[in-house]
């Protein structure tokens, strides 16, 4: 973008929230450019003129698209029933969504893939640094040392390579969003994984009132789209967490647990791989690949270790 674009000015505005490529102009609309500050509509004309002639926007032949796809790489879960269930681990270029009752090893599983991510995979997985945005205060540094431990890595390095933000509010948890996307365009390709664990909490609490659930869902799209866009344009893999709640039109059926995740059609849209986590014997858990575009709905148990998410032993 560097290249012809305008003036560096209205680069910087651009930077400052978020937008620091050619394809991240065209993936935002004009009306969400036009409310960047500094931007007139004719100037976010000029800006998208100039930015679909260095880059044509648009079609791809599938074998194009097909070796895009190949860059795609996943992050193992540290289980290996548990990654055969999701094809290999947490993918790139997606979201996945694990959502579970409390203490069904959502976090335990958010920090684990802080240390795996980091570790080299196959078909050439280099490993990278992660950002972890942390809304319900259960981030927990030392839990890092202990999974370090188990795969043999060094405790300094790979809390070095975590990079953490602690969310506040909704807002707040968006605006960590531009600090990302610079970020990751800053250090093109070093980042693997971002970490929200989890989406929902602030959420719940920022819009509480039924009649504040448009407006919830709507802000709730718009942080979506905005991860969407972020792990395609620097082939990370997102992962977020997500609690449930009662079901309140189950009542009326048979089913045998009347709970569901929240956030509703937009989060069930939203997100690529969606898994459910439940209790198990002990410290054993269950996952159940819920909606997958290519993998079956499966089930796989996985244990919660010491050394973070590990196999269940027989
Ligand atoms: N250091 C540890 N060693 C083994 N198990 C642990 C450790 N820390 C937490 N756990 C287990 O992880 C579970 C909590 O998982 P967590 O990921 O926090 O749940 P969630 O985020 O889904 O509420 C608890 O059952 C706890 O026993
Ligand atoms: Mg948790």
């Amino acid at each position: 973008m560097e290249i012809s674009l305008q003036n560096v000015a209205d680069i910087k505005k651009l930077k400052a929230v978020g937008i620091c490529t050619i394809k991240g102009i065209q993936m935002t609309t004009r009306r969400a450019l036009c409310n960047v500050k500094g931007l007139s509509e004719a100037k976010v004309d000029k800006i998208k003129e100039a930015a679909n002639k260095l880059v044509e926007p648009g079609f791809l032949t599938a074998f194009e698209y097909s070796e895009k796809r190949k860059m795609v790489f996943h992050i193992s879960t540290g289980s290996q029933e548990f990654d055969k269930l999701l094809g290999g681990g947490i993918e790139s270029m997606a979201i996945t969504e694990a959502f579970g009752e409390f203490r069904t090893g959502k976090t335990q599983l958010s920090h684990t893939l802080c240390v795996t991510a980091q570790l080299p995979g196959p078909n050439g997985y280099t490993g990278g640094k992660i950002i972890f945005i942390d809304t319900e205060n259960t981030f927990r540094p030392d839990r890092l040392r202990d999974i370090a431990d188990r795969f043999n890595v060094d405790h300094e390095a790979v809390l070095d390579n975590v990079l953490y933000a602690r969310a506040y509010t909704s807002e707040h948890q968006m605006e960590l969003l531009d600090y990302v996307a610079a970020k990751f365009h800053e250090e093109a390709g070093i980042f693997k994984l971002l970490i929200i664990d989890s989406i929902m909490a602030l959420f719940r609490v920022d819009f509480s009132g039924r009649g504040e659930l448009a407006e919830r869902q709507q802000k709730l799209a718009q942080m979506l789209s905005r991860l969407q866009k972020i792990s395609e344009e620097y082939n990370v893999a997102v992962f977020v967490t997500n609690q449930m709640t009662a079901d309140p039109g189950a009542t009326m059926t048979f089913q045998a647990d009347p709970k569901k995740p929240i956030g509703g059609h937009i989060l069930a849209h939203a997100s690529t791989t969606r898994i459910s986590l439940r209790k198990g014997r002990g410290e054993l858990r269950i996952a159940k690949i819920y909606d997958s575009p290519e993998m079956p709905e499966n089930e796989a148990t996985f244990a919660i270790t010491t050394g973070g998410i590990g196999d269940a032993k027989e």
